[in-house]
């Protein structure tokens, strides 16, 4: 197995465009992963994306379905994303050799709620059922590839201070905002197999009422790593006037074991403009180091 470079884009909210493929291009990273909230239910985005070459899994956010509680805009999003899109499934990118399953679609976090639309496309699933469809697709991926939970909201867990990774931060008091379902999947899926990641978004990194940002990172004692994407707006433009395209980074060793995961902001022409390391491995320890 290669080494992985996986790039992820948190909630695009309408950013996203040419000028995203243009340095995916030039950087190169061996998947794509998207969070969702893509837009309001438009149909732009999930077209553009079925243009990339690149191997790549979504899983769709509470905004995809527009406020159209019929289920019919949220459907035809599915429709256009095919098997790029994989909520509540399995998805396996060979290449580049990743497993990667999709957590509930369309949640807009604060623990277990179906949104109508939701409820129209997939029918009354409960707490339990979602948590089981997260934790069987995982539980049927290939043991030997390293997998990635892809969620739109995080689960719950993960603290409840306002500036935790999914704590509630528009309303006091903060409270945890993460998601029941895909916390038990987590419990269940790491008594069978090893799980290194949890990807997210929806909890915006800026906080609002100007309470500062967000922690976005954390890794627990069973050495699962959360990462919250939600980096918004994801197009930018620094202090010398230079645009900035924002992806998060995560790299698998050659082991499949998690060596680094960072927050990177390109410009247009894929040069590498700021980065911000979350976590890196440790190198071994110097007694266990083989002589050159
Ligand atoms: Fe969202």
């Amino acid at each position: 197995m290669a080494e992985l470079n996986i790039a992820i884009a948190g909630d695009l909210h309408d950013q996203w465009d040419r000028s995203d493929h243009d340095v995916l291009d030039r950087i190169r990273p061996d998947a794509l992963l998207l969070v969702g909230d893509f837009s309001d239910g438009k149909s732009r985005i999930p077209e553009l994306l079925a243009t990339l070459e690149l191997p790549l899994a979504c899983v769709l956010g509470n905004h995809d379905a527009g406020k159209d509680g019929s289920g019919r805009t949220l459907r035809h999003q599915l429709e256009l994303l095919g098997d790029r899109h994989c909520g509540w499934g399995l998805r396996e990118l060979r290449p580049p050799g990743l497993a990667v399953v999709g957590a509930r679609p369309g949640t807009a976090g604060g623990g277990y709620h179906l949104s109508k639309a939701v409820r129209a496309v997939y029918g009354p699933v409960g707490l339990q059922e979602s948590a089981e469809r997260i934790s069987r697709a995982a539980l049927s991926a290939d043991p030997q590839l390293p997998l990635v939970l892809l969620a739109h909201s995080g689960p719950s867990g993960l603290g409840t201070q306002v500036d935790d990774l999914c704590a509630r931060d528009w309303k006091a008091p903060a409270c945890d905002w993460g998601d029941q379902d895909l916390a038990l999947a987590v419990d269940q899926i790491r008594r069978r197999r090893p799980l290194p990641l949890v990807i997210f978004g929806h909890m915006h990194h800026a906080l609002c009422h100007h309470q500062g940002e967000r922690l976005s990172f954390r890794r627990d004692a069973q050495g699962t790593a959360f990462l919250n994407t939600a980096s918004v707006p994801r197009h930018g433009v620094d202090q010398q006037g230079r645009a900035l395209r924002h992806f998060s980074w995560v790299v698998f060793d050659d082991n499949g074991d998690l060596r680094h995961i960072s927050h990177r902001w390109y410009g247009v022409d894929g040069a590498l403009h700021y980065e911000q390391t979350l976590w890196r491995a440790a190198l071994p320890a110097a007694g266990v180091l083989s002589p050159c």
